[in-house]
């Protein structure tokens, strides 16, 4: 089976840490995103992932060879030359998706974070007929997402809504599908959204189906759905696989701790953070809602809760960094500064506090 990663865009809401990685590298529980899926797919013998890209094709493809051996995949690039939307870039990969099998394909966006349920998925998909399955998910805040209103019995498709101002129901796409090859016949070669133009399309042509995802779903395009879903991750790696989990008297609710990293004495780590290869965590540190990415150090009794320390980056002695304070690569935070909520660039050095939320330059 083939599968096609949608990994463009620019994630702009997830800057400044997308200033120095694409969206699909920025790492989510110690692994760079879109790993989590490409591991996920490959478990259910998907072969070959064909990434969708538009923006800085060639960070990807040097970082992604590496993981073609370690997985034992194919992993090949559609490039394009101008953005397509969420549906051009299909067209534009059609050779490489329809084979002739006619096998279906799955389809990701690449900033979804679930337990993938893919196995699910192929099943339900062979049982009802239709041209398409997406996977749906229940949320408080549909307005950010397309809707699906289905017929709850069969899992058809009576509606998709992409971000519908006005209430159509709570049941969102979650980025998730699984496509016949005859899709590919609906989708012209042009900038084209596979919400806007093509799931309506099917649905009214009565082809389209949804399944409600098992388990937990998070967009974590930004910053504070990001630590949500790393808290919802957590709880459910606790479920499945408890021992992945730090243990011992420093540590509070669910934490991962790279096997690389450094952890002081008289910390208290947890619950729901996320510290990376080669941190440095000196004594006396308070960490709790954060992931602190690869190569950071913390100096000894800072504070950190609820924000993102972006790669290689130092946060000083008797620091406070809190309400959702993300730093991007490389930044150095001197000691004894309060961050309420800074959103701080690329290589900045922030000697005074940050009161309130703001983005430094
Ligand atoms: N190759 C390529 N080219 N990929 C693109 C482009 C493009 O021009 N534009 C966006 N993408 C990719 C993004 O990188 C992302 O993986 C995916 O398409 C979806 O784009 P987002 O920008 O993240 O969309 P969204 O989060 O507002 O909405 C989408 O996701 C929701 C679930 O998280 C939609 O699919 C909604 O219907 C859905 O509910
Ligand atoms: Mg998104």
């Amino acid at each position: 089976m083939k599968a096609l990663i949608l990994v463009g865009g620019f994630g702009t809401r997830l800057r400044p840490l997308t200033l120095s990685f694409p969206k699909p590298l920025v790492d989510f529980a110690n692994k760079p995103m879109i790993l989590h899926q490409i591991e996920a797919l490959k478990e259910v013998g998907v072969t070959e992932v064909v990434l969708a890209i538009n923006y800085r094709p060639e960070v990807m493809i040097n970082f992604l060879k590496d993981f073609e051996d370690k997985l034992g995949i194919t992993i090949t690039c559609s490039q394009e030359t101008e953005p397509l939307g969420t549906a051009g870039p299909l067209a534009l990969a059609r050779d490489k998706l329809a084979d002739g099998s006619g096998e279906p394909f799955f389809v990701l966006n690449s900033d979804v974070i679930s337990e993938y349920p893919f196995a699910e998925l192929i099943e339900f998909h062979k049982s009802h007929g239709g041209e398409a399955t997406i996977m749906v998910t229940k949320v408080d805040e549909p307005s950010k997402y397309g809707v699906v209103v289905m017929e709850e019995a069969t899992g058809r498709v009576d509606r998709f809504v992409e971000k519908p101002k006005i209430f159509v129901g709570n049941k969102i796409n979650a980025g998730i599908y699984l496509l016949n090859p005859s899709v590919l016949d609906r989708i012209e070669l042009r900038p084209t959204s596979i919400e806007k133009e093509v799931f309506p399309q099917i649905a009214a042509d009565q082809k389209l189906y949804a399944m409600v995802l098992p388990g937990f779903w998070m967009d974590v395009g930004q910053p504070r759905d990001y630590i949500t879903g790393l808290r919802l991750y957590l709880d459910s790696l606790r479920k499945k696989s408890a021992a992945r989990l730090a243990t011992g008297a420093h540590v509070v609710g669910n934490v991962l701790v790279h096997e690389s990293a450094k952890i002081g004495e008289g910390c208290l780590i947890g619950p729901d953070v996320a510290i990376g290869p080669g941190c440095i965590v000196e004594d006396g540190v308070r960490l709790s809602r954060c992931t602190v990415m690869r190569g950071v150090r913390i100096k000894k009794h800072a504070c950190i809760s609820n924000s993102i320390i972006g790669w290689h980056s130092t946060v000083g002695q008797w620091a406070r960094i809190e309400n959702m304070t993300i730093l991007g690569e490389d930044v150095h935070v001197c000691d004894e500064v309060y961050s309420n909520g800074g959103v701080v660039l690329p290589h900045k050095e922030i000697k005074s506090s940050i009161l309130k939320p703001e983005i430094v330059m």
